[in-house]
């Protein structure tokens, strides 16, 4: 099959994440449904797979027609209310493949890279009212220092947070290339390509609540599969894979949250990688870590 999007770990999250095939499956994170198919496959005809996005361009491009299969415009952090009003309430396991698809990075008007001058949008939903202009243009400077440090996990957040602060003094920041052009980046291409991704995603992550809502459809998800069901996550950035791997190795969501027993037994002690192979053939594979968990 060709994707629009090439699925990463296929092979190592379906086979972890399929215990019984005549079980009810979500895919949170459908994208360009190259997981879903693979989850379809092998699941029996008795099975169910309920599908999400909150993107409606990639609920759009589906190719999937099949009985078992139930594809929702949705976001994942509703996944409870979704599988209630279908009369779902355990499910075998959940796949989340977390943060945006290649259409979504390709796309030259949706804002997600900087390799497109474009508006400066980044709404994965766009229906949603917020977008990475208003981020940029009406945050404070201490709200903008919290976004580079935490999510970009940049050491010079501060002075990233003033020279936007003081560019937007002059003029609203509304562009792609409006914001690229605001930071020479001393050395290497690749140093250059690296901050502007940790960049742009850190404002992304923002834009879309992503944090908050990864940790809602954590707990979640801890509520509605089944024992012995399994939760498999493929995130790319540090600050996302340790919400992950300590929900599922520890129980732990925020400082607050800590449950007395621990909702999931962790199936492998580190995170799954790319091959070298799958990296080569899939550049954006690289950074992917897979964790998954079997609830006990
Ligand atoms: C990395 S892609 C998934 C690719 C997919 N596994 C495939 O094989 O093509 C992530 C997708 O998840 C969607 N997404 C991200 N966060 C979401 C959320 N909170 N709720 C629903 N969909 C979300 C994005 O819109 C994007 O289409």
């Amino acid at each position: 099959m060709n994707f629009h999007h090439k699925p990463v770990l296929i092979k190592e999250s379906i086979e972890n994440l399929i215990t019984d095939q005549d079980g009810i499956y979500v895919d949170a994170t459908f994208g360009g449904g190259g997981h879903s198919y693979a989850i379809l496959n092998k699941l029996n005809q008795k099975a169910t797979l309920i599908a999400l996005d909150q993107d409606k361009e990639s609920i759009k491009k589906n190719f999937i027609i099949d009985e078992r299969f139930h594809l929702f415009h949705n976001n994942f952090i509703h996944i409870r209310d979704i599988l209630n009003h279908n009369k779902i309430d355990k499910v075998s396991g959940i796949l989340a493949d977390l943060g945006i698809s290649s259409l979504q990075m390709d796309n030259p008007i949706r804002g997600f890279s900087n390799r497109f001058n474009c508006l400066l949008d980044m709404r994965m939903n766009t229906e949603s009212l917020y977008s990475a202009q208003n981020v940029l243009n009406e945050y404070s400077k201490q709200e903008l220092f919290h976004i580079f440090y935490e999510y970009g996990e940049f050491k010079n957040a501060q002075k990233i947070a003033d020279k936007i602060l003081k560019k937007r003094l002059k003029k609203n920041i509304t562009t792609t290339w409006d914001l690229v052009h605001l930071f020479f980046v001393k050395g290497s291409f690749k140093k250059r390509k690296r901050f502007f991704a940790r960049l742009f995603q850190s404002i992304r992550i923002e834009v879309n609540n992503e944090i908050n809502v990864l940790k809602n459809f954590l707990l979640e998800s801890s509520k509605i599969i089944l024992p012995k069901g399994r939760i498999a996550v493929i995130s790319y950035h540090s600050v996302e894979d340790r919400i992950v791997k300590y929900f599922l190795k520890k129980g732990i969501i925020t400082n607050q949250i800590n449950f007395q027993t621990i909702p999931f037994r962790m199936i492998h002690k580190k995170a799954i990688k790319p091959s070298f192979q799958e990296i080569i053939n899939n550049p954006r594979s690289r950074s992917a870590k897979l964790r998954i968990a079997e609830k006990t």
